[in-house]
Order: structure tokens, then C-alpha cells, then sequence
């Protein structure tokens, strides 16, 4: 049987505009996250503690953040001084992010595969002492862009050992949305062998190749409940050649609609706030639930 109820871990607010061309402003950023949470979305991961040269788009993060004055809403941090930054502001739900590939891990973070770890072990010690939470996110779990298809063992590997730093939840992402359904059900299953079972789990699809929603009812059928999506599906990585809008959180809301699922959005809400946003932005959303409904 499929779940009753599932979370929607909402990432367009850092996953979405991180890889915005156009320069968003900090009062729009805090009008949508502030929009996001009003339209009955749990989680609204709404930035990234980074270095301000990498990724540009997510420079106002701290101003950000004191705009919103909410510690729980989660925010990503790759290393110690992203972690201060974070603490500084009284944060308390943090996401380190890996790479399951060593390619990726030099273009994303400036680090080999290994050297990843020892960035994000004492970033995640502190952040545990000082009472936060952490999730770790794990990229490239289907298909490298340089690399080529990632090996299975690869991934639970890396993932296993992300979350075995501390973390509280594993997100597996297919970076550049090359995953399909019989893939996505062999790595969660993979993942429970190793003994990470699907509570500890969460999915964050990418929709390049259009297979986003067909891999989150697979992964719903495995016994997945918690599932990141981008609100009109705004989103990218500037580090990953072809990654395109993450699944669009209204296309999810849709068909688990259909399907009796709980999840706590209002698709009205959240359709108007995408339509809004897409105006801002100055192109439309490519999410075929917003162009259907708005
Ligand atoms: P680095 O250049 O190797 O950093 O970058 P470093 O440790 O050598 O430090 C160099 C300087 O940067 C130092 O300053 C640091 O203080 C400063 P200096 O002493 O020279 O004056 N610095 C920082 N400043 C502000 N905030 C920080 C920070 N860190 C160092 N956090 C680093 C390494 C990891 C920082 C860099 O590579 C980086 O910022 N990468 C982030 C890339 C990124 O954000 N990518 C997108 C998110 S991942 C994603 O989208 C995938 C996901 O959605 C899942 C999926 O789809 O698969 C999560
Ligand atoms: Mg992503």
C-alpha cells in the first residue's frame, strides 16, 4: 500500500534560485519563502550558506534569514565557516551537501571525493553539539554528467557515510534528472540492505528527461514519505551541466491528490505564488499543473 501522508521538503527558495540568470531581490526572496509557508508547505529550505562567489544568486543569505527571523527553517552549509555563519543567526536545521562521484565533488565543493568528508565531519560534530539538526544531501546518485551512470554501490556508499556523519535524513539526488523508475527502486532498495531504510530517506528528483514524477510514485512505492520539490519548478545546480528545474512541487501536489495522499498544501495558493514568482523571473513555469491551472 502507499503512505497515507507524506512531507514536502520545499527547495526552490535555494535550489530554484541558485541557478536563477536573473538576480532576485532579498524582499521578493523573503515575500516567496513567507508565500511558500502560507500555502501549507512544512519544510522551505530557503538558502545556502556558501561562498558568495560560487554561487552569487544566494549572496544575501544572511540578510535573508534575519529578514525571515525563523531558525527552522533549514539551510545549506558545505563546510565550518558556512556553519558559523549559520550560528550566528541562531539556525537550527542545517544540510551539508556530498557528491557521489569525484568529478562532481571537485566542481561542486573543490574537492576530491574523500576530502569531502573531512570538510563536513567537523561541520557536523559542531552543529550536532550546538543542538542542530542536519540533513545530508548525496548528488549524482543516477547519472554523472561527466562520469557517465554512477554504480549503485557507489552511491549507498557515499550516502551511508554522509549520514553516518550525524545526519537525521539522506537525500538521494538525481542532479541531472537522468534516473528512471526501475533505478530509483533498486537504489532505495539497495540503500535498505545497507541498512538505511526508507524513513531515513528522502528523494530530490531533477526534471530534465521528464521522469521526475513517474520516479517519486516509484519511490512512494517503495515506502518513501518524504519528497523534495521545487514550487513551479524553478531549479537547477550551477555546478552540474543540464540540471534543470527539480520537480515541480505542484505536479507532485497533483498526483497526490489523485492518489488520497495527505500532504497539507494548497495547490491554489501555491499555483498563485509560482505564477507570481515566474512574473518576477520574467519566464514562465515550466510546471504543466501551473500552466494547466493558472
Ligand atoms: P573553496 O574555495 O575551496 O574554499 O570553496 P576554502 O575552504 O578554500 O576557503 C577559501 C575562502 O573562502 C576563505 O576566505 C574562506 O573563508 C571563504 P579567505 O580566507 O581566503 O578570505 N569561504 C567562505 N565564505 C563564506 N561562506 C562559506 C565559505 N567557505 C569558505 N561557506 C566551498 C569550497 C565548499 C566553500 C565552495 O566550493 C562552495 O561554496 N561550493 C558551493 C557550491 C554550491 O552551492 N552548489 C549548489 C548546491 S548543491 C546542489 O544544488 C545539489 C542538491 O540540490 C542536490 C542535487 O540536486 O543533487 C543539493
Ligand atoms: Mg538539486
Amino acid at each position: 500500500a502507499l503512505p497515507a501522508k507524506v512531507t514536502i521538503w520545499e527547495v526552490g527558495a535555494r535550489d530554484g534560485l541558485q541557478n536563477e540568470k536573473s538576480v532576485v531581490d532579498v524582499q521578493t526572496k523573503a515575500e516567496f519563502v513567507r508565500r511558500l509557508l502560507a500555502a501549507g508547505l512544512p519544510i522551505v529550505e530557503a538558502t545556502s550558506f556558501v561562498h558568495p562567489k560560487w554561487v552569487p544568486q544566494l549572496a544575501d543569505a544572511a540578510e535573508l534569514m534575519t529578514m525571515l527571523d525563523n531558525p527552522d527553517l533549514p539551510v545549506l552549509v558545505p563546510n565550518e565557516r558556512g556553519l558559523d555563519r549559520a550560528l550566528e543567526l541562531g539556525l537550527k536545521h542545517i544540510a551539508i551537501f556530498g557528491s557521489a562521484t569525484e568529478t562532481f565533488a571537485n566542481k561542486n565543493l573543490n574537492r576530491s571525493l574523500d576530502e569531502q568528508f573531512a570538510m563536513f565531519e567537523p561541520t557536523v560534530v559542531r552543529a550536532r553539539e550546538a543542538g542542530m539538526d542536519v540533513r545530508a544531501y548525496v548528488s549524482m546518485c543516477f547519472g554523472d554528467p561527466w562520469e557517465g551512470a554512477v554504480p549503485i554501490d557507489q552511491v549507498v556508499s557515499v550516502g551511508k557515510r554522509l549520514f553516518d556523519l550525524g545526519a537525521s535524513q539522506l537525500s538521494l539526488g538525481d542532479t541531472i534528472g537522468v534516473g528512471t523508475a526501475g533505478h530509483v527502486k533498486q537504489l532505495i532498495t539497495a540503500f535498505g540492505e545497507a541498512g538505511l531504510g526508507t524513513d531515513a530517506l528522502a528523494v530530490h528528483f531533477h526534471d530534465t528527461y521528464g521522469q521526475a514524477l513517474a520516479n517519486a510514485y516509484a519511490a512512494l512505492e517503495v515506502g518513501i514519505t518524504t519528497f523534495d520539490a521545487s514550487a513551479g519548478g524553478l531549479g537547477g545546480c550551477p555546478y552540474a551541466e543540464s540540471a534543470t528545474g527539480n520537480l515541480a512541487t505542484e505536479d507532485l501536489v497533483w498526483m497526490l491528490n489523485g492518489l488520497g495522499i495527505e500532504h497539507g498544501v494548497d495547490l491554489d495558493s501555491l499555483v498563485a505564488t509560482s505564477v507570481w514568482m515566474a512574473e518576477k523571473l520574467g519566464r514562465e513555469s515550466p510546471s504543466r499543473v501551473v500552466t494547466a491551472l493558472a
